[in-house]
């Protein structure tokens, strides 16, 4: 066997790299793309990388802004979140404003919308739902029927120019204020007002901006 050295050893691991990387990129452009038609998606201008997870059935809906970025997997973006995003419109809408962009982000708007404003950040690993998924009566959610009927759905409302940090979850019902920015790994379970720093489980105010 033909010993290679540390040099030619790294130049073959990027050339092979490099081989795989663009065919999985063509792939997903690709796949992307009839996932986006298939499921009848609106949009405009996008940049993706890597291959989204789409569904939307029922009075179902997802509209794309201008300019706007999606990150899925590792492909893209190593923040620690080795997930595609998955967006999910059941019986609900998502509409997402312009230049905005998210990685490895679950939006669930199920039985009501996710709105998500212009200039808005979503990271790694953010996760939006307008429901509990399950009844909170527990006889209910002895049968899949009841469980998933007697499931409150809220929509959610998030403003332009806001930051959400890696992790956080967004519970249904919530409105973030226009330019406000969640901590990492908050839950957010009640409306946050605009132009502040809010963090933690569950999310309350840390900080106003500007004053
Ligand atoms: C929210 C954030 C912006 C605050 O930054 P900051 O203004 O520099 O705030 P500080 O570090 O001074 O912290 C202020 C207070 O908030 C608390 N805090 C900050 N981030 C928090 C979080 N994620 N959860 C809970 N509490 C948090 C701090 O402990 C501190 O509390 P104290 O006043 O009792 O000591 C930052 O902590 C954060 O979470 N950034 C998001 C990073 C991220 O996820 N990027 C996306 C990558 S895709």
């Amino acid at each position: 066997m033909i010993k290679l050295n540390k040099h030619l050893m790294r130049h073959l691991y990027l050339f092979i790299h490099n081989f795989i990387y663009r065919a999985g990129r063509l792939l997903s452009i690709i796949h992307t793309k009839y996932r986006l038609k298939g499921n009848g998606v609106i949009y405009q201008n996008y940049r993706i990388v890597g291959t989204p997870y789409i569904d939307v059935s029922g009075r179902g809906k997802i509209v794309f802004g201008r300019n706007f970025c999606m990150n899925n997997g590792m492909m893209a973006n190593q923040i620690g979140f080795n997930t595609p995003c998955v967006l999910r419109a059941v019986n609900g809408s998502i509409i997402i404003g312009d230049n905005t962009g998210m990685s490895q982000t679950t939006l669930i708007a199920k039985g009501a919308d996710i709105l998500i404003g212009n200039h808005v950040k979503l990271g790694g690993g953010v996760k939006v739902y307008t429901t509990d998924f399950h009844s909170l009566d527990h006889i209910s959610r002895r049968s899949p029927k009841t469980d998933i009927d007697g499931s409150a759905c809220k929509s959610v409302c998030i403003g332009d120019d806001c930051f959400i940090g890696a992790g956080v979850i967004i519970l249904k019902g919530v409105k973030i204020g226009a330019r406000s920015i969640i901590g990492s790994g908050s839950v957010v379970a009640k409306d946050i007002p605009s132009d502040c720093i809010a963090a933690g489980n569950p999310c309350k105010v840390i900080k106003m901006l500007n004053q």
